[in-house]
């Protein structure tokens, strides 16, 4: 992607058109590396109904990624309810298409996940855990004021084990922590 001009990122809740989207970010080997491999056809169709339910139900609302001014969709993020140790909390993750990635988008997205888990006034921490040697995932959280908590073992995919980092930052704090 060529751009001279800073780039406009909104996020629109996930609609019925965003399959093919979701296919290229769950179904290809390298965008799926760090989160256990590529889903088949059949279960990124089932994710992707999940998705556009979330978005009717106004819960747990999965976003695609829309750069300016081009108009066009280039990668999910969302929060949603996550049990964690004894309490709830809200949990977040994105993913961002190869041609679009390293221009600070996701960066970007994660700063709109943010305010509006923010506005939600629901649950004080939002986390995310990306596995421990995903530097870009990692670099987002740090510069986005996450605060690295430790380290978790999840089975991810079932039969998947992932060493991932926990980051979380206080949705309740006054001031947003950005490096
Ligand atoms: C993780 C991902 C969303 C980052 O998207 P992106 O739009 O390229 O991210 P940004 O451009 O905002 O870059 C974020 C930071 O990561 C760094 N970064 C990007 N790619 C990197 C790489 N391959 N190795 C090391 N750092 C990298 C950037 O330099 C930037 O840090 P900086 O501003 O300090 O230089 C994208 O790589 C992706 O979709 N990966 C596959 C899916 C995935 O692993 N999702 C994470 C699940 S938790």
């Amino acid at each position: 992607m060529a751009h001279n001009k800073p780039i406009d990122v909104h996020l629109r809740l996930w609609s019925d058109d965003d399959l093919p989207l979701l296919m290229r970010l769950m179904g290809d080997p390298a965008m799926t590396a760090y989160l256990g491999g590529p889903e088949s056809a059949e279960k990124i169709r089932e994710r992707h109904q999940g998705y556009c339910h979330n978005s009717v139900e106004e819960k747990d609302p999965i976003f695609a990624i829309i750069v300016e001014p081009e108009g066009i969709a280039v990668g999910s993020i969302g929060y949603w309810e996550k049990a964690w140790f004894d309490e709830t909390v809200w949990e977040t993750g994105w993913s961002v298409l190869p041609e679009f990635q390293g221009y600070g988008i996701a960066t970007k997205a994660a700063a709109l996940i943010v305010e509006r888990a923010r506005l939600e006034k629901k649950f004080r921490f939002l986390h995310a855990f990306p596995s421990f040697d995903n530097a870009a995932s990692n670099a987002i959280c740090r510069k986005s004021g996450f605060l690295l908590r430790g380290m978790f073992n999840f089975e991810y995919p079932p039969g998947n084990l992932m060493c991932c980092n926990d980051w979380s930052f206080d949705l309740f704090a006054d001031e947003p922590r950005i490096a």
